[in-house]
């Protein structure tokens, strides 16, 4: 009998036919399981991230309540035309403080993975509020209560103790002062901003929506949009590139 033929007792046998297939999956999950473990991380050490602050934390919370990953990925891939479009392609480290990732899996509209600075705040808050006005062929929806309805930042702070959980590394400092650092972050020149610029000593201070007498919903969401991309300098990786 070839060895061939007593591959009949598989085909025969169904039971035996399980158990085989049970030990080539348990080896295949092996090979690719066991290395993790032996892993610190998953996730390349990249200089410059830090966790969102409670303003963008909030703008993050809208972006997700509004459904803007609907019709927007943050997730640029390594693709010559996603390169050239976007910028350097998305490092795992660049959602490591995403509970949940906003990768999204639909473009209707443009990818916002590296958004941050490509427009003014003014740019922004007007595209929301009415894109068509600055895009005449625009299919986005406008957003203008954003612009009218104030924040609420009842939740925040619990918000930030679950990020906290999942492990991202909020201070006990900037979570007890959550509430008061999205004030110091949109109203610049109040004394909770000189607090929350000693908290967040890189993150920037401004009124997003050009209305510093109240936070707006509009001021977390331009906040958010306005950070995406930002925090890690691409300059050395584009040098890196170019050099070879
Ligand atoms: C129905 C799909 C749809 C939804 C929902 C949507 N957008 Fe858009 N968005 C688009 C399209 C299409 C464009 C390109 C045209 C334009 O600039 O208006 C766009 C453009 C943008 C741009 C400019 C990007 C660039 O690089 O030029 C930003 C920023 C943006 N959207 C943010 C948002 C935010 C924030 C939300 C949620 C509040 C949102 N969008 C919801 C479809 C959508």
């Amino acid at each position: 009998m070839s060895i061939w033929n007593k591959h009949q007792v598989f085909e025969k046998n169904s039971f035996v036919l399980l158990v085989g297939i049970l030990v080539v999956v348990a080896i295949g999950g092996l090979v690719e399981i066991a290395p993790l473990f032996y892993l610190k991380s998953t996730i390349e050490k990249t200089e410059g991230m830090r966790p969102y602050t409670p303003l963008e934390l909030a703008g993050r919370d809208i972006y997700i309540r509004e459904g803007c990953y609907l019709c927007h990925s943050q997730m640029i891939r390594p693709m010559r035309d996603e390169l050239e479009r976007y910028g350097h392609f998305s490092l795992a480290a660049e959602s490591m403080y995403d509970h949940p990732f906003q990768w999204g899996s639909k473009r209707t509209g443009p990818d916002l993975a590296r958004v941050g600075g490509k427009y003014s705040d003014e740019w922004h808050v007007e595209h929301l509020i009415n894109p068509r006005s600055l895009v005449p062929a625009s299919i986005m929806p406008g957003y203008p209560f954003l612009a009218e309805t104030e924040l609420n930042t009842r939740d925040i702070q619990a918000s930030l103790t679950v990020n906290s959980i999942v492990g991202v590394p909020y201070t006990d400092e900037q979570i007890e002062n959550a509430a008061a650092d999205i004030r110091g972050q949109a109203m610049p020149d109040t004394d909770a901003a000189y607090d929350f610029e000693e908290r967040w000593p890189t993150a920037k201070i401004r009124s997003f929506d050009g209305n510093p007498r109240e936070v707006t919903e509009m001021d977390a969401l331009v906040a958010y949009l306005q950070v995406l991309g930002t925090m890690v300098d691409f300059s050395i990786y584009d040098d890196k590139a170019n050099s070879r």
